[in-house]
């Protein structure tokens, strides 16, 4: 794998683990207001970036290159409330997903075919990533903050039938 190439995919496992850290401090935030459903969705997120950033570490050595495990900037620690840390979460998952795009449109001009085949699963994921977190927004300003008891008792259902559709 060229240079240029094994740089970009190194950035994104600097950036898939800053996401598993920002979901982490998410969830920890989540359970301290006990807010347990939302918490399991966040740590169960983590989890899931997590193995995003093995995928980009093992394909980086598969390829020949050599996948670099980064020092993270530390998450925030409050959030305003639990609209605010979803709209967060979108706004992430948006930057993230120019990322991905940014990979395919290098992989795209450098005729890396490996790569660009490789990296759809991710594509695709971006996409699933978004509108379900889009999803979790609607619902919340559907039920309106006073109504988040029932909003966490929902998510808890809603990882669950996730959990249960992945296995
Ligand atoms: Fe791995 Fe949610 O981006």
């Amino acid at each position: 794998m060229k240079k240029k190439l094994e740089d970009i995919c190194n950035r994104q496992v600097e950036r898939e683990a800053y996401s598993s850290n920002l979901y982490l401090a998410m969830a920890s935030w989540a359970e301290t207001k006990g807010m347990s459903g939302v918490a399991n969705w966040m740590y169960a997120q983590s989890d899931e970036e997590r193995m995003h950033m093995l995928k980009f570490i093992k394909f980086i050595n598969e390829r020949g290159g050599h996948a670099i495990i980064p020092k993270l900037d530390k998450p925030p620690v409050d959030y305003k409330g639990v609209t605010e840390m979803f709209d967060e979460v979108l706004h992430h998952e948006k930057f993230v997903s120019e990322s991905i795009n940014e990979i395919v449109a290098l992989a795209t001009a450098e005729k890396e075919y490996a790569l660009l085949n490789w990296i759809q699963w991710f594509v695709s994921e971006q996409i699933e990533e978004e509108s379900s977190v889009q999803a979790i927004i609607d619902k919340l300003r559907l039920l309106g903050k006073n109504n988040l008891y029932m909003f966490d008792r929902d998510i808890l259902a809603m990882r669950g039938a996730e959990g249960e559709a992945a296995e």
